[in-house]
């Protein structure tokens, strides 16, 4: 998994019964994510990878992929993770991101401040497969949440992460038993 920040959504997954699966290695760009410290808690490895230790974006794309290989993964999971990857590693493993709008609306970063400045009256969160691109994999799943009249960033955010907590969980385990299944733009959910 990679994490940039809380580590929220690593502690639902670490929550949720996956049925098959495990988290086996945390990474992040920053050592100050706190979810690198829940990770030491649940008694995952954990690797840093700073950027600034690279002379530039490939040698850190490389580097980051020598630091995940030995925890051999079948699947990466970002979550809040501040960085996009150069195209090496979605290319070697499936690797899904958890978003917080509907996309394609609002990619990016400040994705909840982004949707409240709009006026939208339902934003959301997305789990996606990850390309190239900021937040414009396939999608896997999408559930909407209701903007309130007095919402602020923080408010509505907590909202939204309290679905990701459950919808991420859902789309890794389906992940790890090999039922989702790409086709262009389109997945769908082997039975
Ligand atoms: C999540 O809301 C995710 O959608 C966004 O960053 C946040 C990460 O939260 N990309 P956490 O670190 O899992 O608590």
């Amino acid at each position: 998994m990679l994490v940039s920040g809380a580590g929220s959504n690593l502690s639902a997954l670490l929550r949720a019964d996956l049925g098959i699966g495990q988290v086996v290695l945390v990474a992040s760009d920053r050592d100050s994510a706190g979810g690198l410290e829940r990770a030491q808690q649940a008694g995952i490895p954990t690797r840093v990878v700073p950027p600034a230790d690279f002379p530039d974006r490939a040698a850190w794309d490389t580097g980051l992929a020598e630091a995940l290989a030995p925890a051999e993964p079948d699947l990466l999971v970002l979550a809040g993770f501040q960085r996009l990857l150069g195209p090496e590693l979605p290319k070697r493993y499936p690797t899904l991101n958890v978003h917080p709008s509907l996309l394609p609306a609002f990619p990016g970063q400040r994705a909840v401040e982004q949707a409240l400045a709009w006026g939208v009256r339902v934003t959301g969160c997305t789990v996606h497969f990850v390309d190239e691109g900021v937040d414009t994999g396939p999608v896997i799943a999408q559930e909407a949440v209701a903007v309130e009249p007095d919402d602020t960033p923080q408010s509505l955010h907590a909202r939204i992460q309290a679905v990701e907590h459950r919808l991420l969980p859902a789309c890794v385990a389906l992940a790890c038993a090999d039922r989702l299944v790409v086709e262009g733009r389109r997945v769908t959910v082997r039975s």
